[in-house]
């Protein structure tokens, strides 16, 4: 990887009178990872060309040659043609001295009224605008599976659960549902991130400005910001962006473990509310009956390193003064593996979701089980007798215990043990315990009824067709 011939210093080392240790090399050098940022490079580049010729400061001639040099060396190391160096230390100047080589004088004047600060700052934005559209993407992907989903189960009646104890049954359409609010919401952090990263840290130089009759402006809407970034010393030393992309994929990544949690539970025997199918899925060596959920932990376990990513990043800005310091050359690896993580997940998550085989009657069986009714039992004695909640409450109670004395359901409760309970329980109640009557009775905004899911559903295909 380390180039013969040229090094940085050849480049900004006019006082310096010695190489690098091999060792300062090694620390140094951000071409294995920072590579990645070519084509933001290149076309950073060649938007400052571009400006420096309309003002004056650089001919078309040499413009001219820049723009192809650079169009060159892109198709080179998109064939695989060009040779990195870690003598030149990143992307930067490793293009830049490529381009020298190959245009001479006038790819030695690219660098006029620019640093290395406000290039790398520029180049990253424009990285990070990018992921930013993929990962959108993706998530647009996986809330379209997840609607698909949640409208065949609109009424398929699950057990829901609080404190993983079942609690009411729920439709599993609007369990889906859930994700798909969470995923609107990543989905808005997203694009919130991607308004305020869009403005550009180009002619910052190195911190102060330049003296060159610049034009930020031009720049700027050339690479597609939206108006140069206002202070040349926050220009080259902030980071938020990269913590608020990084802050967005975290939490997506959190919601999507969540739901990877969810599956990995529910494709237990025990559970068997789902299958997952046999492309997201491993056997074991030894056991030969398993059928173990792989893909759905390895994206709950990957929340782990998207969450260590943010918070590496966090460490590494706290603390630093103003402006540009090396330390800052520690932003992009997080950054990157973190945009290829999420990314990676959603479209496992769409994967296993297209496989996913739904055990309807067992889910059914399940919601029922545990006295899942035991709160419209006490609603119906509000409702319907003009009990208190507190007392209805406290009858549901003791027909729950009951019931469980007994080993026999709420609705299998005789007359004479309703009675028994209070005087204002009889078997009129029975029609409300069944758990189709239970979801579909939760007809409250954002309640589980099947009607009501179905204008969730609705409501976010619209959105999703206007975004
Ligand atoms: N590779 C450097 C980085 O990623 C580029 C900026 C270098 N600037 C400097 N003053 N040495 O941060």
């Amino acid at each position: 990887m380390s180039g013969g011939g040229k090094g940085a210093r050849d480049l900004w080392g006019g006082h310096y009178s010695s190489g690098p240790a091999p060792l300062m090399e090694r620390i140094n050098a951000s071409i294995p990872f920072d590579k990645l940022l070519y084509a933001h490079d290149i076309v950073g580049s060649q938007a400052h060309a571009r400006m420096l010729a309309a003002v004056g400061i650089i001919s078309a001639t040499d413009r001219d040659a820049i723009l192809v040099g650079l169009d060159a060396i892109r198709a080179d190391i998109e064939a695989g043609r060009f040779e990195f160096s870690t003598a030149l230390e990143d992307i930067h100047l490793n293009v830049e001295a490529r381009l020298t080589e190959r245009i001479g004088e006038a790819g030695r004047r690219l660098h006029t009224a620019r640093s290395r600060n406000d290039q790398v700052a520029t180049d990253f934005r424009l990285w990070v605008r990018d992921a930013i559209d993929r990962a959108d993407r993706a998530l647009a992907a996986l809330v379209t599976a997840l609607l698909d989903l949640a409208e065949v189960h609109a009424e398929t009646v699950m057990p829901g659960f609080t404190h993983l104890q079942a609690a009411q049954p729920v439709t599993f359409g609007h369990h889906l549902m859930a994700y798909v609010e969470m995923l609107r919401r990543d989905r808005g952090r997203l694009a919130d991130a991607r308004r305020r990263l869009n403005e550009c840290p180009l002619g910052a130089a190195a911190l102060a400005g330049t003296s060159f009759p610049i034009d930020r402006t031009m720049t700027a809407r050339e690479l597609g910001f939206a108006r140069p970034m206002a202070n040349s010393i926050d220009a080259v030393s902030d980071r938020d962006f990269a913590l608020e992309y990084l802050a967005a994929a975290a939490i997506c990544a959190v919601h999507l473990s969540r739901f990877a949690e969810e599956l990995v539970l529910w494709s237990t025997p025990q559970f068997g509310f789902v299958r997952l199918g046999e492309a997201f899925t491993s056997g074991s060596s030894i056991m030969p009956q398993k059928r173990n959920p792989d893909a759905a932990e390895l994206v709950r376990g990957k929340a782990g390193r998207m969450i260590g990513h943010l918070m590496a990043l966090l460490v590494v800005l706290k603390g630093l003064p103003l402006a540009y310091s090396k330390d800052l050359q520690e932003d992009k690896e997080g950054v990157f593996d973190a945009a290829a993580t999420l990314e990676l997940c959603l479209e496992a998550m769409v994967g296993m979701l297209g496989t996913l085989q739904v055990d309807t009657a067992r889910m059914r069986a399940a919601a029922g089980v545990g006295y899942t009714t035991a709160t419209d039992l006490a609603d119906w004695l509000v409702r319907v007798r003009g009990c208190a909640f507190r007392d209805a409450h406290g009858i549901a109670a003791r027909a729950v215990r009951l019931a469980e004395q007994r080993g026999c359901g709420l609705e299998d409760l005789t007359p004479a043990e309703l009675a028994g309970i209070d005087p204002r329980l009889d078997p009129g109640v029975r029609e409300v315990l069944g758990v189709e009557r239970s979801v579909a009775s939760r007809t409250s905004l954002g309640g589980t009824a099947p009607d009501r899911v179905r204008e969730a559903i609705a409501a976010a295909r619209a959105e999703l067709a206007s975004t």
